[in-house]
């Protein structure tokens, strides 16, 4: 896993090249090589791998969906969204660079990361690009991620047109999900694997993407700023709709463990040392909560 993610790091600091205007080249690739945990990318080159293709076909896309997370962060924490200063264990992007700056640099990197694909993928044919980039506009946009952070900033001023419950899944599914799914999809895409494989990852995906927002929500309740990187207890304090305020943390904790040992029996087919090594860890911070 430590090998895989030095590689991600390396591919991304090579994919953004700093160049006239440095100063929003700057701003993309501050919040971008901060350390995160590389999840999304990292499951999307080993679901490629495990399905029988070579990595190296698919760190463009696993990068840009590193890319396209990292957008969805900086936006995050805007003073109009979740108002958070904290990001990845430093100030967040609009604290360093100002706000108009984050803006574009969250925009930027929406846009470069199909453009990095469509430039980077030479050994991909184009029938695959054409289907890596119809997921990426599906779920990066307001049929994925967007929507979920629309309801997500609704639900705050108690604001629900569906039930509590609809809501919140609506919200998981859409803000967090999408960017599994989207990780898994397209590591299966560049393995040409069959539309039926693609379904079994896209729903081991579904089910994880709930899971690790299920974990977000707890880890905001009960861990602390050193652990996590960012500001503790800001759910609460703004009213947001999350597993825990709906159904208390015992409950959360339970619904996550649930969805995470259904992803062990989806992932035990296969020989992943990467995937498991992944829910050992969430499962293990959880079950010493
Ligand atoms: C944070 O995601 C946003 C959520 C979906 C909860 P991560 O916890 O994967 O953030 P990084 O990439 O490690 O910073
Ligand atoms: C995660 O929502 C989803 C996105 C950032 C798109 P949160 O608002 O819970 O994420 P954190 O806790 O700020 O990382
Ligand atoms: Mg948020
Ligand atoms: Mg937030
Ligand atoms: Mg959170």
């Amino acid at each position: 896993m430590k090998q895989l993610i030095e590689q991600v790091n390396k591919h991304l600091d090579e994919y953004m090249q700093i160049v006239y205007p440095e100063d929003i080249f700057k701003a993309m690739k501050y919040t971008l090589m901060l350390p995160g945990k590389r999840l999304r990318p990292v499951m999307c080159l080993e679901t490629a791998r495990i399905l029988g293709a070579d990595i190296e076909k698919a760190f463009p896309t696993a990068c840009a969906i590193e890319m396209l997370h990292v957008q969805s962060l900086i936006h995050d924490d805007l003073p109009c969204m979740d108002n958070d200063d904290f990001r990845r264990g430093k100030p967040s992007n609009h604290k360093v660079f100002g706000e108009a700056n984050a803006v574009l640099a969250g925009d930027a990197l929406l846009t470069f990361a199909p453009q990095l694909i469509i430039e980077q993928s030479k050994s991909l044919t184009s029938e695959q690009i054409v289907k890596i980039i119809h997921e990426y506009t599906k779920f990066a946009g307001a049929y994925g991620l967007i929507a979920g952070q629309v309801v997500d900033i609704e639900s705050e001023g108690g604001k629900l047109i569906k039930s509590p419950e609809d809501t919140l899944d609506f919200i998981h599914m859409n803000k967090t999900a999408v960017l599994f799914r989207l990780a898994l999809r397209t590591g299966a895409i560049i393995a040409n694997a069959s539309e039926e494989i693609i379904e079994k990852f896209d729903i081991f995906a579904k089910k994880f993407g709930l899971a690790f927002q299920i974990y977000d929500d707890i880890m905001d309740e009960i861990s602390s700023f050193e652990e996590l990187g960012k500001t503790i207890g800001k759910d609460k304090n703004s009213g947001k709709l999350t597993y825990v305020s709906l159904y208390g943390l015992e409950n959360a904790k339970q619904k996550f463990k649930n969805l995470i040992q259904e992803c062990y029996d989806i992932i035990d087919n296969y020989d992943s040392k990467i995937f498991k090594e992944i829910l050992d860890k969430l499962n293990n911070r959880i079950g010493s909560v």
